[in-house]
Order: C-alpha cells, then sequence, then structure tokens
C-alpha cells in the first residue's frame, strides 16, 4: 500500500485463483441457480489490481497482460474494461451502497485465464471491494462487504473471506472455511477455449454420490492424498465434456501422467491434477507443457 501523509492515495491487492476439489450440486432452486456443496482452495496464481484514488469521483478501469508467468504458448485474451466488467460493477455497488462520492483508477493485470472455472473474475471483484474499502477509509464491516460479494456473484463472497480453503453452501455464497495446515501442490491446464459458467449449468444434472464434502475435508486434512483424490467431484465435469473436447482431451492427457487424481475445476474449461510435493508438481507440469494442449501452471495451495 503506498500512503501520503494520512491519506491513502493508492492501494495495491492480489486476486487469486480457485480450484473446486468437490462441487456437488444438490438440485436447480426457484431462482434458477443451483444449490451447491462444493470445496474450494486458492491457489497461487494471481491477478494484481492497483487502485489509485482519484478525487473527482471518475471510475476507470484498464486492464493488461500479466506477462509469461507460467506461460506456455497462446496470447492471454483481456477482460472488456466495460461496464459490464464485474471490477467496475463492484466499485459501483459500493460507491451507492455508501453514498461515496470518491472515485478510482484501477489497472487490472490479468494472470488468470477467462472462462476457466478458476474464479478470477469473481476474485478480481472481492478484491475491488477490499481494496476500495481501504482506500476510500470507508471501514465497512466483514457482513457489509460479504452481503455486496453475493450481489455480485456466487464465488465472491469465498474471496472476500481471508480463509484459503473453505466449504460453500447456497448458491456458492455460504461460506464456512477450512482450516488446512498443509499446502498442495497441483498441475493445472487451461486450453485454449473457455465455457461460460451458465451454459454448463444449464445443462448439469444433480449429483448422484453418497458422500459429502467434509469427508474430503478430513482426508485432505490427515494429508491422505490418494484417499482425499478418490473423493473428488464435480457434477459440471460431465455437460462440460458434452460441450467442450479440450477438456475432454485434458481428462486423457491427465490420466497418463502420475497425478494422486485430476478433476476440472469449476465450470470449466481447466482441469487441474493433484500431486505429492512441489517436485512432483514441476516434473509432471514439464510433461504437459509438451503435450501442448494449453497454458500449464504449477501452483500450490495457499497456507
Ligand atoms: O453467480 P454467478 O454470476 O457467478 O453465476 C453465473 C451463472 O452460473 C448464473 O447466472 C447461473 O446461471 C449459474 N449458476 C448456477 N448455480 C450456482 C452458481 C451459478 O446456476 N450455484
Amino acid at each position: 500500500m503506498l500512503c501520503r501523509g494520512q491519506t491513502t492515495t493508492a492501494v495495491t491487492v492480489f486476486a487469486p485463483a480457485k480450484l473446486n476439489l468437490f462441487l456437488k450440486v444438490l438440485g436447480k432452486r426457484d431462482d434458477g441457480y443451483h444449490e451447491l456443496e462444493t470445496l474450494m482452495l486458492s491457489v497461487g496464481l494471481y491477478d494484481t489490481l492497483v487502485l489509485v484514488d482519484d478525487p473527482q469521483g471518475e471510475l476507470r478501469l484498464t486492464c493488461r497482460d500479466g506477462g509469461p508467468a507460467h506461460r506456455s504458448s497462446q496470447r492471454r485474451e483481456l477482460p472488456r474494461a466495460g461496464p459490464d466488467n464485474l471490477v467496475l460493477r463492484a466499485a459501483e455497488l459500493l460507491k451507492r451502497a455508501t453514498g461515496s462520492s470518491r472515485g478510482a483508477h484501477i489497472e487490472l493485470v490479468k494472470r488468470i485465464p477467462l472462462a476457466s472455472g478458476l474464479a478470477g473474475g469473481s476474485s478480481d471483484a472481492a478484491a475491488t471491494l477490499a481494496g476500495l474499502d481501504r482506500l476510500w477509509n470507508l471501514k465497512l464491516t466483514t457482513p457489509e462487504l460479504a452481503r455486496l460479494a453475493a450481489q455480485l456473484g456466487s464465488d465472491v463472497p469465498f474471496f472476500l473471506s481471508s480463509t484459503s480453503a473453505a466449504i460453500c453452501r447456497g448458491r456458492g455464497e455460504l461460506v464456512e472455511p477450512l482450516p488446512l495446515a498443509a499446502r498442495f501442490w497441483f498441475v493445472i491446464a487451461r486450453p485454449q477455449s473457455g465455457l461460460s459458467t451458465a451454459d454448463v449449468y444449464r445443462q448439469c444434472r444433480p449429483s448422484r454420490i453418497d458422500w459429502a464434502a467434509w469427508e474430503l475435508a478430513a482426508s485432505l486434512a490427515r494429508g491422505q492424498l490418494q484417499k482425499a483424490a478418490g473423493l473428488f467431484h464435480n457434477a459440471l465435469q460431465e455437460p462440460a465434456e458434452r460441450m467442450n473436447a479440450d477438456v475432454t482431451r485434458l481428462k486423457t492427457a491427465f490420466a497418463r501422467q502420475a497425478f494422486a487424481g485430476h478433476m476440472m475445476s469449476g465450470s470449466g474449461t481447466s482441469y487441474f491434477g493433484l500431486c505429492r510435493s512441489r517436485r512432483h508438481a514441476v516434473t509432471l507440469g514439464a510433461r504437459l507443457k509438451a503435450a501442448r494442449l494449453g497454458d500449464v501452471f504449477v501452483v500450490s495451495s495457499r497456507p
């Protein structure tokens, strides 16, 4: 955070990606959303937001590519910086909710791929709420910020809570933090194509599995990787594979490597594999990079 005298003039916030190790669809709700039980972990792949105060009250967003970190091939697609961008919607919502006349120039440095099931947009929105709360010295309470977060998207409250792992319920906005002492290593691959979350949910069916997220959480807490991987579940993977052949290609490529377990994250198209160690992840990540199926990231969960 950069400060001048007593007045904060700029704030830098990091917005991590997430993986869903478990995503059980319990049914469709009257409001059109799906009732979920999901286990989310935030991981070390970040967008960065630099928020600079604008006392004139203007809100402006610029997006730029975060460069070659972890990058294999393609040019990164950037989000549109228009008013439908979740960052600007978060800023507008905060202004409306608090009656603040302040503004900000926001630079979004993008590393998390779009439409990939890694919730980059939701994380950026949460970072905007938290960052502007600090920049504009609003001092909103955590429940006040969480209410605003839930209006922006189902995954936004998870990122706003400072927990790095949680079981989330409702449409995803009810966050139960999960204390996980260990750090877990993953390889994530994201093909060239993405999927729309709404389209994938439209095609999904309720899960027909007889285990719950807490059982996976218990295995992770005990460090039983193989057992944990056997409890991975994602009800959105089947419809995503029907809609996008790249997801199936990744599944086949991951199945050829010695991951403890592998699965699609969220509504896709990103695919991840759980590894035994950093070294294991670097080795398997290099093999997937060589297969040229998309961008490959080696990441760990956050402590
Ligand atoms: O909440 P968010 O805006 O991120 O969700 C995007 C879309 O995904 C929703 O408009 C809805 O179609 C679908 N969705 C759903 N059930 C959820 C979360 C999202 O059907 N629990």
